[in-house]
């Protein structure tokens, strides 16, 4: 595998996963089952259907060859994913449309400069919504359709539209029905932020020119790997045992920025997974080297209520050799190697302050590592959610704050 668990750093976690092991790996063989609503995630890299895959390279090609933009509608678990591969991959690829976002917030602000960015360009749709009536996604779904309508006409518009949803139910399913728009399912008993497999990820992807049969391949390889989880599954425990020890938040760290949206991701995950019945670890994200000059003090010296997850990789595809101007005792090292000497110093100041680290070595960050990390994640999510005994695939408390909205709308 391609990824590796440190716990050499996470203080007495170290040892309560390695003797509290049987635990994890019951409930990942429960989970395998796929008996429990919304696991379908679990075993879902090897049951994609292989005509869903041909399918959505079709159906890519086909929007490459119209657009130089592809607009992604959604929230939270329905865009997450998608913005994190790309951004991880440093990108589209070459002659593949960019991919921007919209109906991942309601502000006009927002909405109207995005009109103002896409003017000039040939525009595709890719709307995701399991539900089908999330508002940010609906609203952000209207505003664009009749930018669309404008410009193309209602029937070049609906060729230019890709929906993802449900397969049976939700207000976009009917329109989708009605209007014919090419589409691809989400399966029911898959939820938002274990998606990242599905096609409401994997779709848009695919446009971007990401090899998702790597990607694809890097989550079925791991979720098969009896062998990786024994160490694997150490992550969850370790987490477990640090917050069941009083630490509340979870720091995950990268030290590129390129993998900040890694960190919404999880954020996404790791918070709505865990955070009900008054229990969960709270996950804050922080890049590295950039926030150290403001959040490092925080870590270094104050309030000691979290645990440090650090995100190492172990080759980057590009670097930079720092000129002679730089100094003697830096010129000529390449910039990843001093940016590697970092994720050694950091760690070695937070060894002194006591701060419980874990540390993840991912081996690159092409498609198949990716898929490795972001199913290894969904999987250390539901075990520590289990092992705090609540859902880890329910998200009640989401319903409030929407109902709130809804009552001061009038609806
Ligand atoms: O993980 C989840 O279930 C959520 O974050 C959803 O992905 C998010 O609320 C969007 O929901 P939908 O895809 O139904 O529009």
């Amino acid at each position: 595998m391609k990824i590796k668990i440190d716990l050499a750093h996470a203080g007495n976690a170290e040892s309560y996963a390695a003797s509290n092991y049987k635990k994890a790996e019951e409930i990942r063989a429960y989970l395998c089952k796929d008996e429990e609503d919304y696991t379908g995630w679990v075993n879902w890299p090897s049951e994609i259907p292989t005509e869903w895959m041909t399918k959505m390279e079709k159906v890519a090609e086909d929007i490459r060859s119209k657009c130089d933009r592809l607009i992604v509608i959604g929230i939270g678990g329905s865009y997450l994913g998608t913005a994190a591969i790309i951004d991880a991959l440093g990108g589209s690829k070459k002659g593949c449309p960019e991919v921007i976002y919209a109906g991942n917030n309601m502000s006009g602000y927002y909405h109207a400069g995005l009109k103002e960015v896409i003017d000039n360009h040939d525009v595709c749709l890719c709307v995701v919504s399991k539900s089908g009536g999330t508002m940010e996604s609906r609203l952000a779904f209207s505003i664009l359709k009749d930018w669309m309508y404008e410009k193309y006409g209602r029937e070049e518009t609906a060729c230019r539209i890709v929906a993802i949803t449900d397969p049976a139910k939700g207000i976009l399913r009917e329109e989708t029905d009605a209007e014919g728009y090419v589409d691809f399912e989400i399966p029911g008993n898959i939820g938002g932020r274990y998606s990242a497999f599905t096609p409401g990820i994997m779709f848009p992807l695919a446009v971007a020119g990401v090899d998702i049969k790597a990607l694809l391949k890097g989550a079925e390889d791991i979720s098969k790997d009896e062998t990786f989880w024994q160490e694997g599954l150490k992550y969850a425990l370790a987490r477990y045992a640090l917050y069941e020890a009083g630490k509340s938040v979870e720091v995950f760290e990268y030290y590129d920025p390129s993998l900040r949206l890694i960190g919404e991701w999880c954020k996404q995950l790791f918070g709505e997974s865990e955070g009900k019945e008054g229990k969960g670890i709270f996950p804050a994200s922080l890049t590295f080297s950039t926030d150290l000059h403001s959040m490092g003090q925080f870590l270094q010296d104050g309030h000691q209520i979290f645990f440090e997850t650090i995100v190492n990789v172990v080759k980057r595809e590009k670097d930079v050799i720092v000129p002679e101007s730089a100094g003697a005792e830096l010129a000529g090292r390449s910039l990843n190697e001093i940016n590697s000497m970092a994720v050694k110093g950091v760690m070695a100041a937070h060894a002194k302050a006591d701060i419980p680290m874990i540390k993840i070595d991912v081996e690159d960050m092409k498609e198949e590592a990716l898929g490795q990390l972001l199913y290894f994640f969904m999987m250390s999510a539901a075990v520590t959610g289990k092992l705090m005994e609540i859902d880890p695939f329910n998200q009640p408390g989401v319903e409030d704050y929407k109902q709130e909205i809804r009552n001061l709308l009038g609806q």
